[in-house]
């Protein structure tokens, strides 16, 4: 009983989540790069759905937690323009063929937008959270994580199929 629950609360830290989701994507991007034709939509459509997925999740549970922290706050705004930045490319490449040269130029600007906002979060911003968030608080939002972006699945799907 007391293990399941010692497992359970490591594997929800929110940083430690939002960390694996970010390898996720590289890999799924690491793979479109090496693909062309049905298999290159099929490898945008999961990047869209985890990136999406990940972004709106974000927006709702570790950013607000962000805004409550003198020390984190500062990076809201930045952080949600770029999302908005990553969503507008996402929509580009999703109007496009995948024979269409713009497409792998949009993913390549994609992929630099990314690694600029990745690299953001995991070094600056964790770093601060670290200062003001408790253990226990982060292993409650990794929860709050978790629980949220399960709901918003349906709806992802949905606005890739739009
Ligand atoms: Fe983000
Ligand atoms: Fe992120």
């Amino acid at each position: 009983m007391a293990k399941t629950k010692a497992n359970k609360e490591k594997s929800t830290d929110i940083l430690a989540l939002i960390e694996a989701e970010h390898r996720q994507v590289e890999n799924l991007l690491a793979e479109a790069e090496k693909s062309k034709g049905a298999k290159l939509v099929e490898q945008f459509n999961k990047i869209y759905i985890a990136v999406i997925l990940h972004a709106r999740t974000e927006e709702l549970v570790f950013y607000p937690a962000l805004r409550e922290y003198e020390e984190t706050e500062q990076y809201v705004e930045e952080a949600e323009e770029e999302h908005e930045e990553v969503s507008f490319i996402l929509e580009e490449i999703k109007a496009l063929k995948p024979t269409n040269p713009e497409f792998k130029e949009k993913m390549l600007e994609l992929k630099e937008t990314l690694e600029h906002h990745v690299q953001e979060e995991e070094s600056e911003i964790f770093n601060a959270v670290r200062e003001c968030m408790s253990d226990k608080e982060l292993t409650e939002l990794g929860q709050e994580f978790q629980e949220t972006k399960d709901k918003l699945v349906s709806n992802v799907e949905a606005a890739l199929a739009m």
